[in-house]
């Protein structure tokens, strides 16, 4: 009787010091993470010079579907919500348009450019999961055309959007796991493209793919994404390994993968895969991307 109360005692004192430090290590990594997301950058924006003549806003229509921006922040650049988990949080990607809640009307030219290319809001705050880090590269011109179409989609009332970073999504910030804050990822001086020069290359391939590695991975070899709640299908292997890769695709069947989404075998691809935003690619667009992912280092599956 004395022995087992004492190894209650036992027990109890230990789970009571286990929950003391979750709790400590909870406290610490809401101060950690609080003194991130309220981080106030001094970015040196350009302000672009935003062209208005009408065959410039549908190549930049062009853009917002094969950059990925429709993606999150849907065909009428209203926003979509993009994680929405009460554990990782819960994020809805911006209104770009002037309605109510867009920010279309605020926004100034240095202010687009601080946006997309900084993941940096006007009030000096990091965006969060907005993947900036993927669109510091992109050139003055293609970035102006691009905000051209968005300055002429027409105004969308939407409601204020909520934005809130859950204990797993606040982990993944402090442990760095994931891009939370992509401001934190960008190395804001690095030199960029004043233009790009486009044409079948695989250089010009690379400038293109930065948009598939948010998902397919920095080495393109797929898996689930680290940090996001497991939803198959994954992205696969775009890398040049045989077994798990495209090692064995055509040209003609990456073309068709892009356009139709159906791959060699006649299976589709789940829109999970925005093939249906990047089917407007061009062909000197997917070359230059076929060129580029044969020549990335072949990896298995999974090794991101
Ligand atoms: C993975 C989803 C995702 C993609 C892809 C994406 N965005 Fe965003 N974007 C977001 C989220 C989420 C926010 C809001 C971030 C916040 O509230 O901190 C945002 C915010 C913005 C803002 C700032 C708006 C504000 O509230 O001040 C601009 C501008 C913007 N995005 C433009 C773009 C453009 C242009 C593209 C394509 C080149 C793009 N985004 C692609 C998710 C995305
Ligand atoms: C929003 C996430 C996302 C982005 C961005 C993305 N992909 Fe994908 N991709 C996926 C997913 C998920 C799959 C798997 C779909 C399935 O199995 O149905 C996939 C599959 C593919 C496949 C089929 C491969 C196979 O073996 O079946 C190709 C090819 C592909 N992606 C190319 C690209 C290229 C090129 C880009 C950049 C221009 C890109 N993807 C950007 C999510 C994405």
């Amino acid at each position: 009787m004395k022995r087992t109360s004492k190894l209650f005692k036992w027990i109890g004192l230990v789970l009571g010091s286990l929950l003391g430090l979750i709790c400590l290590a909870l406290i610490i990594v809401y101060v950690l993470s609080n003194a991130r997301l309220n981080k106030s950058y001094t970015i040196p924006a350009v302000a672009l010079t935003i062209p208005t003549d009408t065959s410039v806003i549908a190549e930049g229509k062009r853009q917002f579907m094969t950059r990925g921006c429709v993606d999150c922040h849907g065909d009428n650049g209203a926003g979509k919500p993009v994680i929405d988990d009460p554990v990782v949080g819960r994020i809805v990607a911006s209104n770009l348009t002037a309605g109510k809640n867009g920010i279309g009307q605020q926004y100034r030219a240095a202010d687009w450019e601080r946006s997309i290319r900084h993941g940096v809001a006007p009030d000096g705050k990091p965006l969060i999961v907005m993947p900036s880090q993927e669109f510091y590269p992109i050139s003055d011109d293609d970035l102006a055309t691009l905000v051209a179409y968005i300055k002429s989609l027409p105004p969308v009332d939407s409601a204020p959007r909520p934005r809130q970073v859950g204990p797993l999504g606040r982990i993944l910030l402090v442990g760095e796991l994931v891009p939370v804050l992509p401001a934190e990822h960008i190395n804001h001086t690095a030199p960029r493209p004043q233009v790009v020069t486009k044409g079948a290359t695989a250089a010009y391939g690379e400038y293109l793919a930065k948009t598939c590695a948010g998902c397919h991975g920095q080495g393109l070899s797929g898996g689930p994404i680290p940090g996001m709640p497991a939803d198959p299908p994954y992205p696969r292997n775009l890398t040049p390994d045989v077994a798990t890769g495209l090692g064995s695709w055509t040209e003609a069947d990456f073309f068709q993968a892009i356009r139709e989404g159906k791959r060699p075998d006649g299976t589709t691809l789940s829109t999970a895969m925005p093939w249906q935003a990047f089917k407007v690619m061009t062909d000197e667009e997917l070359r230059a991307l076929w060129l580029y992912l044969g020549t990335v280092p072949a990896k298995t599956y999974g090794n991101r």
